[in-house]
């Protein structure tokens, strides 16, 4: 006698398995599929664990990242990797604030989430959120003035091209911000973080987040074997921007990394309001 066709599991399969952690997700071939599996499952609870995981502080660091942007009256602003729209919200309501705020992800349940937050608001936010790749960006060349990105470089496929995507849709003197997670140099701090992101944040945050997709064991895994600092540097300046930057925040565990495109016009005044520092 057959068999009975087996029940049909309603939850999808794990974005990530133990023995792909185990090794480097980043060399994954199939990483952005997987990564966008791993975002569409978190999606509903990401702000909350954000917010939690990080204490509070996740807001702070998204704030700093707005200030290094050093925006200027009516910039154009665009946001890569927006996710639930927490730096675009930020960036909208900077003071000056900027004239446009574009928003790109290629997750479409976190872009869901990021518009209905915006559309929740007393005076909604004027965001212009679309689905799309940062490694391909279907924008103009020279069209914003600042180019941001929160946690997002890490998930990214190839990095390097999504930064020459950043520098092609900047104009001239226009500022790249990159805030993304980075290891603490000072040893007991590292370790301690490592305990802390290894041990017990993965078993906490897939609670809260009802989560079987494993997101929460790869964002460690991702952290640890992502190139350091001064890789993302190097990328960064052999994209062609000037004037890096590199301000580790609470202790480390993540920086900001700002650049400036070379403007050959420049003039003191532009110069003075632009993202470069020594
Ligand atoms: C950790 S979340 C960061 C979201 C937001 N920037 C923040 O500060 O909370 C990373 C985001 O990167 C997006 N992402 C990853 N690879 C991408 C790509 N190639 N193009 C566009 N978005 C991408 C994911 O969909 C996810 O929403």
């Amino acid at each position: 006698m057959a068999n009975p066709p087996a029940a049909a599991d309603p939850s999808p399969p794990p974005a990530w398995t133990e023995t792909e952690l185990a090794g480097d997700p980043h060399a994954t071939p199939d990483k952005a599929a997987r990564v966008r599996a791993m975002f569409e499952a978190i999606a509903s609870r990401y702000d909350l664990n954000n917010r939690v995981h990080s204490f509070g502080r996740d807001v702070a660091w998204r704030r700093r990242a707005v200030a290094a942007a050093r925006l200027r009256p009516d910039d154009e602003v665009l946001d890569v990797a927006c996710g639930t729209g927490d730096l675009a919200e930020a960036l909208s309501k900077a003071s000056p604030p900027p004239s446009r705020v574009v928003g790109v992800d290629f997750t479409a349940g976190m872009l869901e989430i990021a518009r209905a937050k915006a559309g929740r608001r007393t005076r909604p936010l004027p965001i212009d959120y679309r689905l799309g790749d940062a490694m391909d960006l279907d924008l103009p060349a020279e069209s914003f003035d600042v180019v941001t990105i929160a946690f997002g470089l890490r998930n990214v496929s190839d990095p390097p091209r999504a930064i020459a995507e950043f520098r092609r849709v900047l104009r001239p003197g226009g500022r790249l911000v990159v805030l993304e997670f980075s290891e603490p140099r000072v040893a007991p701090i590292r370790w301690f973080n490592r305990l802390y992101t290894e041990r017990i944040m993965p078993r906490t945050a897939a609670f809260l987040a009802r989560d079987r997709s494993g997101a929460y064991r790869y964002l460690p895994r991702s952290v640890a074997s992502f190139p350091g600092v001064e890789a993302v540097g190097r990328w960064i300046e052999e994209a062609g921007f000037t004037g890096l930057s590199q301000t580790p925040l609470t202790f480390g565990v993540c920086t900001i990394h700002a650049a400036t495109v070379p403007d050959p016009v420049s003039t003191p005044e532009k110069a003075a309001g632009s993202g470069a520092t020594a």
